[in-house]
């Protein structure tokens, strides 16, 4: 049966959008992919809506650089996407830039005082935010040569803030994101840190919150009694690109798994916080990636468990080995699909099945959640095959929005029934584009929310269960256990993870 879009009536729409006090914000990398393509943007678009501070400065640091050089790009930039040339210049000319090496002391010395002048200027009481746009290995020096210099330091008459946001990767396993974590808490308290995880930022995701727990229609069905399993697919058209540097040394189980898609199931799956508070709610993500089984530690449990690919040359284009950068002998998975279990009492049983990979059929991120079938079927003997389950799927990207299928009767005389799907799509309800996530997690950094950034427990949860796999790869691959598995670029991945549902007796969806 044919999707039908839902009549969507908005009521009421309580709004809790706040400006946030004067202060400034400095970027590390400023000249870097990051900061043109998402901060700026999106630092220019709150300002649009109204939600900067009415009064704020932007610094950018770097190697080198000066202001002039610095406002002419970020002119460009906003003129790429779309502004007028007066409120690019005028966004422009908050911007200043402080030059100097990352690990000498010129660079902090000009930050001190380029941040006490502009602090002055803009009446921002000494509140400021720094954001590091940088290459990862460069996090903790730069965090460590902030403290060392005092920019990290709240004091002052007002007590004014100083906040510290962190890129990922955090870390490459346990041990180094500790060692991590350990470096920026000698200079920091943990309310300074907003470690980012951009996923979280998205409006699906956040929907996931509002639909689960501002609901009374789902949480009841929420758990083992009504679910059968849940999917979470994070689908890459792209190959590896220009990042092969970086991602050659991860791959997906560290560059996606242990941050976006172990966020996105805990939101799923964890038990609802008594308010939306930043600690509250992360108190009830971190006991939901506790309650995650450890996967195998023996190679050959393990691939019944996670099967990792890698993609191979298909429908013109190139194999992984054959991109630039990559090593003609590399073993680093592009692909990843595991089978999770949650084990506390709201879910035991049901399956988690997550999967991610470059070089898909397309790209596309979502949340399924699949419904068990109906206990018993009286229209059995009139309609041939029984009634399909119910699905919910939690749309991330590219289109975001929700969609439920349904059994329903087709029109005719006779029983027949079909599946039905019921859409809500973000953009046409709405009219506009759902916000990036940076505009709505910059907002939060500077009103001191913590709610979507990941708290250092939850962190070690989530490198808790990866570093396992990854130990248990290095040592799987010098005994030549521990498949990897090739796939063809432009496929949904290897036959194997197909084959880890059909065990199961599931299958995965087409999204
Ligand atoms: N780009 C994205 O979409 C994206 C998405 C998620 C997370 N991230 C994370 O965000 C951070 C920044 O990413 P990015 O893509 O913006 O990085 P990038 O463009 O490669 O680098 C950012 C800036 O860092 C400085 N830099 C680069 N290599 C350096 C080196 N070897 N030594 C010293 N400085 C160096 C450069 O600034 P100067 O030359 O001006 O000093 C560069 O413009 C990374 O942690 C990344 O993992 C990025």
């Amino acid at each position: 049966m044919d999707a039908v879009r839902a009549d969507v009536e908005l009521h009421g729409e309580p709004c809790g959008e706040t400006r946030p006090a004067p202060c400034g914000l400095v970027i590390f990398g400023a000249s870097g992919d990051l900061a043109h393509r998402k901060l700026l943007p999106s630092l220019f678009r709150l300002q649009r809506r109204g939600l900067m501070p009415e009064s704020f400065f932007v610094l950018g640091a770097g190697r080198s650089g000066d202001t002039a050089s610095f406002r002419a790009a970020v002119i460009r930039t906003l003129e790429g996407i779309g502004a007028g040339a007066a409120e690019a210049a005028d966004f422009a000319g908050r911007c200043g830039f402080a030059a100097g090496a990352y690990e000498g002391d010129e660079l902090y010395a000009a930050l001190a005082r380029e941040i006490e002048a502009r602090s002055a200027d803009h009446r921002t009481g000494g509140n400021c935010l720094f954001y590091l746009a940088l290459p990862p290995d460069l996090h903790a020096p730069v965090a460590q040569r902030l403290g060392a210099a005092g920019l990290l330091r709240e004091s002052g008459e007002e007590a004014a803030w100083r906040r510290l946001v962190v890129e990922k990767p955090f870390g490459r396993d346990l041990a180094s994101a500790r060692e991590l974590d350990r470096r920026l808490k000698s200079v920091l308290g943990e309310r300074q840190i907003y470690r980012i995880d951009h996923y979280l930022g998205k409006e699906t995701v956040q929907n996931i919150m509002m639909f689960r727990f501002a609901n009374r229609l789902f949480e009841p069905l929420w758990n083992r009694e009504h679910i059968d399993h849940v999917q979470i697919t994070v689908a890459e058209g792209v190959g590896v690109e220009n990042r092969a540097g970086y991602y050659d040394r991860a791959g997906c189980l560290r560059d996606m798994f242990q941050n976006h898609m172990l966020q996105m199931l805990a939101l799923v799956a964890m038990e609802p916080p008594a308010r939306m508070e930043a600690d509250l709610h992360r108190d009830e993500m971190v006991k939901l990636l506790r309650a995650l089984r450890p996967l195998p530690r023996e190679p050959a449990e393990l691939d019944r468990s996670l099967v990792r690919g890698q993609y191979t040359p298909g429908a013109g284009m190139a194999g992984y080995r054959e991109e630039a950068g990559v090593a003609a002998d590399s073993v680093t998975e592009t692909f990843a699909a595991a089978r999770l279990m949650v084990d506390n009492w709201r879910w035991s049983g049901v399956p988690f099945y997550l999967r991610s990979g470059k070089r898909l059929a397309r790209r596309v991120s979502e949340i399924a959640i699949a419904f068990k079938p109906v206990p018993h079927s009286i229209f059995a003997p009139l309609v041939p095959g029984s009634a399909a389950p119910n699905v919910l799927v939690l749309n991330v990207q590219p289109e975001e929005g929700i969609a439920v299928t349904v059994e329903a009767k087709r029109p005719g005389t006779k029983t027949c029934m079909g599946s039905l799907t019921l859409r809500f799509d973000y953009r046409s309800v709405f009219g506009v584009e759902p916000p990036e996530a940076y505009e709505r997690l910059l907002l939060d950094c500077m009103l001191g929310d913590q709610t979507l950034f990941v708290r250092s427990d939850a962190m070690e949860a989530a490198w808790e269960l990866v570093t396992g796999v990854l130990e248990t790869w290095q040592a799987g691959s010098a005994r030549g256990a521990c498949t990897l598995h090739g796939y063809p670029a432009g496929s949904w991945g290897p036959p194997a993870a197909g084959a880890l549902l059909a065990a199961d007796g599931r299958r995965w969806r087409t999204p």
